[in-house]
């Protein structure tokens, strides 16, 4: 018999979460839900939406899947993971109480502060006079961030009073996210070199990823807005083993204990995002999954088996696996749809033509996942912001020219990306 797995969401992580599983020595059959043009591939796409927690839940059921992985926040923090728990099914990713850490980050700022963890100066507000009151007597830069979710968008960097009462309108009172702003947090600015750090949990031990660096702003030198992820590469160059030993200590472990002493079980990815400034790490935000895009680079140099690791988190038995990461750098260029993280167009075709040996990528050295993409009477279209994910792995800095060079074969209206993504190697 098969080992069912059902993915749960559509972006490029989930595409490097379904090449990773079919990497294992198991006899698979994976589902993904709702999927993307790529995943028909691999999996079998069910057309079902990442926050029908019902709807999901039925399916694993009657289909008797035997493994669920979580890729979004959205689910999580709707409380996928208790709905499935409460069925009997097997689910990767923690439960909605968890999921508070990244669902609210009001929640997260006072956990900090509850937990002696160091994180950034906040007040948070309910109310647009309040809020605009405080900053006019706040030096700027300040911070002032969405509390609820925002798809990595609801978080601004104000450099004058003027613009932070027209982001402070924006949210109150023109409401452009929604319930997510009714909350706001507002924070003081800090400096310093921003690091993703992944590790996975049982909610016993903990286990590190290796470590990555995101690309965040839409622009070559990180320039402009803000988006969800513009590429990666792994290691992250900046971050030492001393680092690394500082952030388990000082963030990751008192978290988990934190957690734990709050009667909450996490089991999953937690990712805390933070600010190295000097010699004090501070946590900028949480998430409570696997990071896009930093997890394609990370996934394509795992070498054990990743069936066994999520089977392990839900086991509570991770300090038995032996978590193997090959020794190569490796790098994720994200090709998007120009215009992205505001409006853009959907619907271009997209030619692989350039590419003659696609069908046979690892061996030719790259990897290509496909993101907002649709299949349509076998030709794929854009479908979103994120499109394909370009990666490559190796020992040296070649690798940047590999991923590019196959960026530039690739075409599709209004392609756009950042052409500065691991030159920092080169
Ligand atoms: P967040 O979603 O909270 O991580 O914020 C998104 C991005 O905004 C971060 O990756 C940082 O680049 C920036 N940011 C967030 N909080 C701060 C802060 N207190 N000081 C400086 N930059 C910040
Ligand atoms: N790349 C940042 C995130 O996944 O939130």
């Amino acid at each position: 018999m098969p080992l069912k797995i059902l993915v749960i969401g559509s972006g490029g992580r989930e595409s490097a979460i379904i090449y990773a599983i079919k990497k294992s020595k198991k006899d698979t059959e994976i589902y993904c839900a709702p999927g993307n043009g790529g995943t028909s591939g691999a999996a079998k796409n069910i057309p079902l939406k990442q926050d029908d927690i019902k709807g999901l839940a039925s399916f694993a059921l009657e289909n008797k899947i035997n493994l669920t992985v979580v890729g979004p926040e959205i689910p999580l923090s709707l409380g996928i993971a208790d709905e499935f728990a409460k069925l009997g099914l097997k689910i990767f990713g923690p439960d909605k109480k968890a999921s508070l850490l990244e669902s609210s980050k009001k929640y997260a700022k006072d956990f900090l502060n509850r937990n002696s963890i160091k994180t950034a100066g906040y007040m948070s507000f309910n109310d647009y006079g309040e809020a605009s009151g405080f900053v006019r007597q706040k030096a700027h830069p300040l911070v002032i961030k969405a509390s609820g979710l925002a798809a990595g968008k609801g978080v601004f960097i104000s450099g004058g009073l003027e613009e932070s009462i027209k982001i402070l309108n924006s949210i109150f009172n023109e409401k452009i996210f929604g319930e997510s702003g009714e909350t706001v947090v507002i924070e003081d600015y800090l400096e310093g070199f921003e690091l993703s750090y992944m590790v996975v949990t049982d909610g016993i031990s903990y286990k590190p990823l290796i470590t990555s660096m995101d690309y965040k702003k839409i622009y070559e030198g990180d320039a402009g807005e803000n988006t969800g992820g513009m590429g990666a590469i792994t290691p992250n160059p900046f971050v030492s083993e001393t680092l690394i030993e500082k952030i388990n200590k000082t963030v990751i472990e008192p978290t988990l204990a934190g957690l734990k002493s709050e009667g909450i079980n996490y089991k999953g990815v937690l990712y805390a995002g933070v600010m190295v400034q000097k010699d004090e790490i501070y946590v900028l935000e949480f998430n409570v999954r696997f990071g896009d895009p930093e997890t394609q680079a990370i996934l394509i140099r795992l070498e054990s088996d990743i069936t066994d690791l999520f089977f392990s988190v839900i086991e509570g038995n991770l300090k038995d696996y032996e978590l193997v990461f090959d020794d190569n750098r490796s790098i994720c260029v994200v090709l998007s749809s120009a215009g992205y993280p505001k409006e853009y167009k959907t619907g271009c075709e997209i030619s692989f033509d350039g590419l003659q040996n696609l069908n046979n990528s690892e061996n030719a050295g790259y990897y290509v996942f496909h993101a907002g993409t649709k299949k349509t009477d076998g030709k794929y279209y854009t479908a979103g912001g994120r499109v394909l994910n370009i990666c490559a792995k190796g020992k040296t800095p070649d690798i940047i020219n590999i991923a590019y060079d196959i960026a530039g074969k690739i075409n599709f209206g209004n392609k756009y990306y950042r052409s500065d993504i691991g030159k920092i190697y080169a």
